[in-house]
């Protein structure tokens, strides 16, 4: 059935949608609790994407509400060139103390992207500090996503959202993808073949030379391009190769950190420290943008040099460390730490894998894998209708009352890790259902 197209959603071009699809039926969300939205037809629906992969802790939670309506009424902008706000050092602090050993020195950005810009913009100009100039070529990785700013986008992987876009940075190159369906489909946890995959690198420091490599950045576990888990051993290859090559790792876990994978950081949970970290979303459990960037405290400490008077890093954004954005950060440490959310991950790991490869063999499933709580079911696509197929189980999911999220024809989970086992059940259900219905 079509219904008359409401004018009034025309002036908000959507980012990311379906505009002309979503506006013929609009999804519109009006509150959210717990696990739970509710639509303005008053409809409840359970949470399985923690919104956009940052709401870790759940919806209106009331310390995290309380503590942005005070910081509003307190303090309601600093400028944070040449000038601070005690809650900007006290969060930096905090971070420090989650981080892995010797990741302490925390630059604030406002978004996953700006961190990636942020990250990469780090390692070429401490490359250049420290003599070796001539290392400016970044590496990504095939299918990777680092965002939406030209650096992320040229690092980035996937060819939708590069290919509109003109040449991107120069001298950027990509590692293969380790996504190996042939031989890691259904696995459980970390896939047991691709570690090898990581040997591109040194494929590409041989074809470019090492003095031309500043920084390597992939994302420990790739989400946007459809959950793609690390094969065994693969991180602790690139990080031995990037040792050799003085090359610095950089891991986006934007969607990884705070929790996901069962560890504040996908860095500690798969025994891999890189030299710099880009968060952003679960930073503050999404209630307000902000973005951080962990860096290697030698790293940092080599930019601290000069005339004491300039500036040591001509980078930042207006809304760096916005006080917002720090006291909702505070709250959110402090609800993560009281409920023991950054490993509950971990604990329901076991259940929710059960729950997540019980799907194998219904119609259309031709693999699962999840890590922490993140899961990933790939359909098999519709001949020359690709995402379609994903997408219609995406909009029966919803009718039913549960969101979840694709891209391409895969269905990505990562629900609030406040998640209930009868919540896990309740998810995992409606995704069978919707795909004995689908075509
Ligand atoms: C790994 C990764 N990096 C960067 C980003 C970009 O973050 P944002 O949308 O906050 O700019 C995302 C967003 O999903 C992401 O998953």
């Amino acid at each position: 059935m079509t219904t008359a197209r409401d004018p009034r959603l025309d002036a908000y071009w959507m980012p990311f949608t379906a505009n002309r699809q979503f506006k013929q039926a609009p999804r519109q969300l009006v509150r959210a609790e717990g696990m739970h939205y509710w639509t303005d037809d008053g409809r409840q629906v359970l949470d399985g994407v923690a919104g956009l992969w940052c709401v870790n802790a759940g919806h209106g939670r009331p310390r995290i509400v309380r503590a942005i309506q005070e910081q509003a009424a307190e303090l309601d902008y600093a400028p944070p060139f040449q000038m601070g706000h005690p809650k900007a050092f006290e969060l930096a602090g905090r971070l420090a103390e989650l981080a892995p050993a010797g990741l302490d020195r925390v630059f604030f950005t406002n978004s996953g992207s700006e961190s990636v810009e942020t990250a990469l913009k780090i390692a070429l100009a401490w490359q250049r500090l420290r003599g070796q100039g001539s290392r400016t070529r970044l590496i990504g990785r095939e299918r990777g996503y680092h965002g939406v700013n030209f650096g992320g986008m040229s690092v980035g992987g996937i060819v939708g959202n590069r290919k509109m876009f003109g040449t991107l940075l120069g001298g950027v190159d990509h590692l293969r993808h380790t996504h190996d369906p042939a031989r890691n489909a259904f696995t459980v946890g970390q896939p047991a073949h691709g570690a090898e995959l990581a040997d591109d690198l040194e494929r590409l420091v041989a074809l470019h030379d090492a003095s031309t490599i500043a920084a390597v950045i992939v994302e420990p576990v790739a989400g946007s391009t459809g959950v793609l888990i690390p094969p065994q051993g693969y991180l602790q290859r690139l990080r031995e190769i990037c040792d050799r090559h003085g090359i610095v790792l950089i891991f986006d876990e934007v969607i990884t950190g705070f929790g996901r994978t069962g560890q504040p950081f996908a860095a500690q949970t798969y025994g891999v420290t890189p030299d710099i970290i880009t968060t952003a979303k679960g930073v503050t459990n999404g209630c307000v943008p902000m973005g951080a960037v962990f860096v290697r405290r030698g790293i940092h400490d080599d930019f601290m040099q000069g005339p004491e008077h300039l500036i040591e890093f001509a980078h930042g954004y207006t809304y760096s460390a916005h006080p917002l954005a720090c006291a909702a950060g505070l709250a959110t440490l402090d609800t993560y730490a009281e409920e023991g959310l950054l490993t509950r991950a971990a604990a329901l790991e076991g259940q929710f894998a059960e729950a997540l490869h019980g799907l194998r063999g219904l119609p259309h499933v031709i693999d699962i894998r999840n890590t922490g709580l993140v899961g990933g079911i790939e359909l098999a696509s519709r001949p020359g209708d690709p995402g379609r197929r994903a997408f219609d189980v995406f909009l029966d999911c919803f009718a039913q009352g549960v969101l979840i999220r694709t891209t391409g024809d895969t269905i990505a989970l990562s629900p609030p890790l406040i998640i209930s086992p009868e919540q896990i059940g309740r998810l995992v259900e409606a995704i069978a259902t919707a795909l004995r219905r689908v075509a």
